[in-house]
């Protein structure tokens, strides 16, 4: 097994499920104590069994990450049992569809906390901890819409504009004490969250189909594609690496146009 993570201790939020799972298995494989950070508790306490019978460390620490308070006792109740934290992962995040002339104030109040305001309490609570350490990691959750623009979600798209820029300033401010700050930004990623969403169509795999056409590696990202990235931005790997985004979409961003029906090649099997 190799171990670019030993000795080194994870905070990563939204990590009961999805893309913030994958991350945990993966770096606990790698040798980190992982904290999982979460408002489900009954994901999170499962997937802290699952790593610990495979002889990986990890602890569950119930957590709203869009309040201060629960943040700062998250992080410090990590440092108190673990040490560090070395690595912060910001990936707990939720979408709202929805035309911005209907939108309600307080669903946009409430998405933004969790998918922006929490990176800036994750800084300030983390930060007595990095000070400590010769070198430290950010790495935030952003999206495709980080980059682009896309229809009917305009809080989410705001909100991932901002976990961009949010990167490129912590980046900078904080270089001076060995912190790198970067982002990931995935494409279309199978997780609960993609499927809730599809959920909604009366036929969602049919939807899903149809959207990975847009995708010239004619798939949907698995949260494993993602959590490598985040891998990568968290160690010495990607030395000399701050306040940029890597995009794991299979090409999206890529294209300003593309349907996969489209491709005059065919044959090769991308999953
Ligand atoms: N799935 C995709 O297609 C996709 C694409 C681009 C970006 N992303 C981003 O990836 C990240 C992870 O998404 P996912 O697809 O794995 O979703 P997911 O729904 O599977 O996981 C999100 C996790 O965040 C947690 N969470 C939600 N609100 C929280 C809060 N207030 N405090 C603490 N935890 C909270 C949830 O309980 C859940 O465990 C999100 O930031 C999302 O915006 C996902």
């Amino acid at each position: 097994m190799s171990a670019r993570l030993a000795g080194k201790v994870a905070w990563i939020s939204g990590a009961a499920s999805g893309i913030g799972a994958a991350t945990a298995k993966l770096f606990a494989a790698e040798g980190a104590t992982v904290v999982i950070a979460d408002v489900c508790e009954d994901e999170g306490r499962q997937l802290v069994s699952e790593i610990t019978a495979t002889g990986g460390k990890a602890g569950f620490s119930p957590c709203d990450v869009s309040n201060s308070e629960q943040v700062q006792a998250s992080i410090d109740s990590t440092a108190a049992q673990f040490g560090g934290p070395d690595i912060v992962v910001n990936c707990a995040g939720i979408v709202h569809v929805g035309l911005l002339h209907e939108y309600p104030e307080d669903d946009w109040d409430h998405l933004m906390g969790v998918n922006v305001k929490s990176i800036y309490f994750s800084l300030v609570h983390a930060f007595p901890h990095f000070q400590k350490k010769r070198r430290s990691y950010i790495v935030n959750v952003g999206s495709i819409s980080s980059h682009v623009g896309q229809r009917s979600t305009p809080a989410y798209t705001t909100s991932k504009g901002a976990v961009l820029s949010l990167t490129q300033s912590i980046a900078l401010d904080y270089a001076a004490i060995g912190l790198r700050c970067n982002c990931v930004s995935p494409g279309i990623t199978d997780t609960p969250m993609l499927r809730e969403h599809l959920n909604t169509a009366s036929d969602p795999d049919e939807v899903l189909r149809q959207r990975v056409r847009r995708v010239p590696m004619n798939r949907a990202m698995q949260p494993d594609d993602i959590a490598r990235s985040i891998l990568y931005l968290s160690c010495e790997d990607s030395a000399g690496v701050t306040g940029t985004s890597i995009v794991v979409d299979g090409g999206y961003l890529a294209a300003a146009e593309w349907d996969t029906a489209d491709d005059s090649l065919s044959g090769v099997d991308n999953t």
